[in-house]
């Protein structure tokens, strides 16, 4: 497998608990390198666009109202298999589900409020990418 990149998001919950280095540390333990991250506040529409895939379920609403709760780390992370990498370091979206050692095991606090986002394949990842950061702020 090619080295990849993938999008993260530290997600309020997190930040709020002053979790970011803790999880940061856990995606470089994973052998990922944070090649871009910022932290930014999510006005209602662009938590909406992002999310937009989720336009017609049942929690879109709460939601996009956890993401602009606070503010929330993007970052791009890059690595041998990445995005598969990033999936495993997250653990399963319910933190009841994840196996032990993993982000959301560790620190989630539930199914929505689940600390971390993570890519779920290369043409994800791509627009993800995309979405928040321009060319010029992915040096590698
Ligand atoms: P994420 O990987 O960011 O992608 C979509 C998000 O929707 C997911 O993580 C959860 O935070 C959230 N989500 C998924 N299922 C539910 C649910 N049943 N109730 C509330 N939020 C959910």
């Amino acid at each position: 497998m090619a080295i990849q990149r993938t999008f993260s998001i530290i997600k309020p919950d997190a930040t709020k608990r002053n979790l970011t280095g803790q999880i940061a540390a856990k995606f470089e333990e994973a052998g990922l390198r944070i090649v871009a991250s910022k932290r930014i506040q999510l006005t209602l529409a662009q938590a909406q666009a992002f999310y937009g895939v989720h336009a017609e379920r049942p929690f879109f609403d709460e939601l996009c109202e956890f993401m602009i709760s606070e503010p929330i780390v993007v970052q791009v992370l890059e690595g041998e298999d990445a995005i598969a990498k990033n999936r495993e370091v997250m653990g399963a979206t319910n933190p009841a589900d994840a196996a032990p050692g993993t982000i959301r095991k560790e620190f989630a606090l539930s199914i929505g409020e689940n600390s971390v986002h993570g890519s779920d394949a290369p043409e994800t990842a791509a627009e993800e990418i995309a979405f928040f950061f321009s060319g010029l702020e992915l040096v590698g």
